[in-house]
């Protein structure tokens, strides 16, 4: 057996990305064994003792921390993962940055642009290793769809359209900010469905389709005002509850996007469409082992759409489970990413999405909320080279 390194991680933020991250890095000796580099899951990191403590001890974390500028003094670790709201990635990881550890983060990377920057000035300055998880790429019939786009089979590409809806904030009666309602405070999130929904429709589609070059959107906050959970005071709610841009990318291409939470019935309906000269595909993550593909060359009497079922060894990261036919899950994404993350420290390459690319993903949100905010098209200044 190779001899392994062992990279030992500390996770700050327990909530749900803290359990699926660390579902990630338990299952990576079991489906990448021949991978040279392999997490440790050393310390947990949140406010309470006991909730911490609990988590770690049902997760398998070796130790607890809760005050992470504790964390990020010990010399005992090497990565740290950023799992907390948005109000605290910037801060989290430039000092993490500058204590040499590689990172982790969340995304959006940050609130603005403006934190995005220094974040990414932080880690370029201290040469660490680092991540963004935009983790929709890597679920393999998204993965798939990339690799058809670039083999040019859909010519040139007329259409990018995605919509990310959800339906959980429709209630006036929900308060916003604090323990799990962080989303609904601007202080806290940065922004509402843009930076939480759009931003992963964004990434997934510069990925693809290349930069996005200028954006004209209209948001909507429907409920204007919400108890504080800190308070207990009524406030002005300062998110875009709902946000609409097309915009026009690099490659000459038309894009439509939509985000919303109150879209009465649909839970996480992240979709995408993408019309070429000769083909168009089409991806949904309430079915989302599968792809549509339709190709104009088809013979014509049977011609349509077809479902393709991305569960074939020779589909991207399929070799890995189980046999043609039976499907994984969302959180197969994640564990992908914690493989490409290692893998990349075996291969001494980057992993993509890097910091860098996240913040190109952070200059599109912003534009998009500027756009809004003024009626005004907006150029995005993102610089995309193809990854
Ligand atoms: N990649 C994705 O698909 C995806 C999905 C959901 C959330 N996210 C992102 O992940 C991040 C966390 O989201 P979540 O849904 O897990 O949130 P969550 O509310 O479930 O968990 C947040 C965690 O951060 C902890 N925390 C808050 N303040 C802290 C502090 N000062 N010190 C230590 N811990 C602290 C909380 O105790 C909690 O454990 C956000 O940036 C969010 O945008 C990404």
């Amino acid at each position: 057996m190779s001899e392994k390194k062992y990279i030992r991680i500390g996770l700050i933020g327990t909530g749900l990305m803290g359990r699926i991250h660390t579902n990630g890095y338990k299952r990576l000796a079991d489906f990448f064994p021949e991978y040279e580099h392999r997490p440790v899951l050393q310390a947990a990191c949140s406010r309470r003792k006991e909730k911490v403590e609990a988590f770690a001890e049902q997760w398998g974390y070796k130790s607890v921390e809760t005050d992470w500028r504790k964390l990020l003094e010990r010399d005992d670790i090497d990565a740290v993962d950023i799992c907390t709201p948005n109000d605290m990635h910037a801060e989290i990881a430039i000092a993490a940055a500058k204590a040499g550890k590689m990172i982790l983060c969340e995304k959006p990377l940050a609130r603005t642009v403006e934190e995005a920057k220094k974040m990414v000035d932080a880690i370029e300055e201290a040469g660490v290793q680092n991540t963004v998880w935009y983790n929709y790429r890597r679920i393999p019939a998204v993965t798939l769809a990339k690799q058809i786009v670039a083999s040019g089979k859909l010519g040139k590409i007329f259409h990018y359209r995605a919509n990310f809806l959800q339906d959980w904030t429709i209630s006036p009666d929900l308060p916003q900010g604090g323990d799990a309602l962080w989303r609904l405070d601007a202080e806290a999130a940065g922004s509402g469905v843009t930076g939480d929904l759009l931003a992963h429709c964004v990434d997934t589609a510069m990925w693809i389709n290349g930069g996005i070059k200028d954006v004209s959107a209209m948001t909507e906050t429907f409920i204007k005002e919400r108890v504080h959970q800190g308070t207990g005071e009524k406030k002005e709610v300062t998110i875009d509850d709902a946000c609409i841009f097309h915009c026009h990318f690099d490659n000459g291409s038309l894009g439509l996007f939509e985000a919303t939470r109150y879209a009465r019935g649909h839970k996480a309906l992240y979709t995408f469409e993408i019309n070429g000269e000769h083909a168009s595909i089409r991806w949904d993550l309430h079915d989302l082992t599968r792809l549509e593909y339709f190709d104009h060359d088809d013979e014509g009497q049977v011609r349509g759409w077809r479902s393709i079922h991305v569960t074939d060894g020779d589909h991207p990261y399929m070799d890995r489970w189980w046999i043609p036919g039976t499907s994984i899950g969302y959180e197969h994404s994640f564990i992908h990413q914690v493989a490409d993350f290692f893998k990349s420290l075996d291969e001494g390459t980057e992993c993509h999405p890097t910091f860098k690319d996240a913040f190109e993903t952070q200059k599109v949100c912003e534009a998009v909320i500027n756009s809004a905010n003024e009626k005004a098209w907006k150029d995005t200044g993102v610089e995309w080279t193809e990854k």
